[in-house]
């Protein structure tokens, strides 16, 4: 009882002690001393507007106002009167339904640092707000439902803030929206798929605490740039990959749970620049077909569960120039892989190469493949596109392919 008393007694000096701050922060309207909505009533009386539509948004700007509880950078202090154009983070423009008027068109925020519990009543009430930025805030909270009726909001940047919960499923009710940006939240469960059939350009949503299967969120997508890295998607790569992926110049699918073989599809990502499936679960052998992307810069498979050997195919890449394979279990790497090695552009270490240098103990490899393989060759050495030196000459492919099985059949049998 005493304790609870003591934490009471605690949670009113917080209290004060932020209102204090707050007041002393920004020169934030006072909360404590009478109602600040009759404030603001009194206020706007006063007040004249080059538009009507600022006179609307006004209140909104200064109810929000008195909401933040930070301002470090005193950003509010300029967000007084009645020249809304001219405060810190705000942009006019003429309104697409009259091109006459004058109106709060965009907010950026970015990097103010504002500490708010909601951003509600505010974002979801400008009628005529076309972009919200409001990257590296202290914003918190869940998204309103409202966001929806907005009728022109087409780029929305919610990231690294503290906004938690489920997807903000309001979202997909915006018929406007192309820019998506949630990353650096804490969100969790998962992602709506219909999301993915929206006429979104870019989404970003990595960094959360998103758990779901790879697969039910691949659904027939054509979003141009999409970051699914470090959260918990979970499930094999599919086959269709290449489908949702192919006009993506990055495919980010790093620090997941993702597991099961790698697909022969892969190959297919030829638009491909940066692909990342770094600290996943994959494993089985990697696909001849990857030595297809022929716009591949870097790609990053380190930390997984790989076997067999790396395909001279895909250290043959002309573009190629960071290939991280470490930490995973392959055996083998051809003449050209090592010289990639040798370049600093391939990195094999913490593997069961042997002759190479820091690589996996004995022990460690033979625990690993001791264990059941169940992902098939069938595909493995399947090459869909013409590569100079290796499909011209078939058998090339056939000796490697002998050698990765003898050196492979020589390992379980020296295991
Ligand atoms: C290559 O990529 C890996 C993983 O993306 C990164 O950790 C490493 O620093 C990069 N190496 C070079 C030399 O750029």
């Amino acid at each position: 009882m005493i304790q609870m008393i003591i934490d009471f007694a605690f949670k009113i000096i917080v209290v004060v002690a932020v209102f204090h701050l707050s007041k002393t922060l920004g020169g934030v309207t006072s909360i404590v001393d009478g109602n600040p909505l009759d404030t603001i009533k009194h206020e706007l009386d006063n007040l004249t507007f080059i538009d009507q539509r600022l006179s609307v948004v006004y209140p909104l700007i200064q109810k929000f106002k008195n909401r933040i509880i930070s301002d470090p950078l005193n950003i509010t202090k300029s967000w007084v009167g009645s020249d809304i154009c001219s405060y810190t983070g705000f942009y006019c423009d003429n309104p697409p339904d009259n091109l006459t008027a004058i109106t709060l068109a965009s907010i950026d925020f970015n990097g103010f640092q504002l500490t708010a519990p909601t951003l509600d009543g505010f974002l979801d009430q400008l009628p005529d707000l076309a972009l919200f930025h409001a990257n590296s805030n202290f914003f918190s909270g869940t998204i309103s439902s409202n966001i929806a009726k907005l009728p022109y909001l087409y780029e929305l940047d919610l990231s690294n803030n503290l906004f938690s919960g489920p997807f903000p499923s309001s979202i997909l009710g915006m018929n406007t929206l192309s820019f998506l940006d949630i990353r650096f939240n804490l969100f969790t469960g998962s992602i709506p798929p219909q999301l993915f059939t929206k006429d979104l350009d870019i989404l970003f949503v990595n960094n959360n605490n998103f758990i779901q299967k790879l697969t039910e969120i691949l659904g027939s997508s054509h979003i141009f740039y999409l970051t699914l890295a470090n959260n918990k998607f979970y499930g094999p790569i599919p086959g269709s990959i290449a489908k949702y992926f192919s006009g993506l110049s990055e495919v980010l699918l790093l620090n997941n749970m993702l597991s099961g073989c790698l697909p022969y599809e892969l190959g297919f990502l030829t638009e491909t620049v940066v692909f990342d499936a770094g600290y996943n679960l994959l494993t089985g052998p990697m696909p001849f077909s990857l030595g297809c992307l022929k716009k591949a810069e870097v790609v990053n498979f380190a930390g997984n569960l790989l076997y067999g050997g790396v395909p001279e195919v895909v250290c043959a890449m002309a573009n190629l120039a960071n290939l991280s394979l470490s930490d995973n279990y392959f055996v083998q790497v051809g003449p050209i892989c090592r010289g990639l090695i040798k370049k600093g552009v391939l990195d094999v270490r913490n593997n069961c190469i042997r002759g190479q240098p820091e690589q996996r103990s004995a022990v460690e490899c033979m625990a690993f493949f001791s264990k059941r393989k169940y992902c098939s060759y069938k595909q493995t050495y399947h090459l869909p596109c013409l590569s100079p030196g290796f499909s011209d000459s078939p058998m090339g492919l056939v000796v490697l392919l002998a050698e990765v099985v003898v050196k492979e059949v020589e390992l379980q049998s020296r295991f």
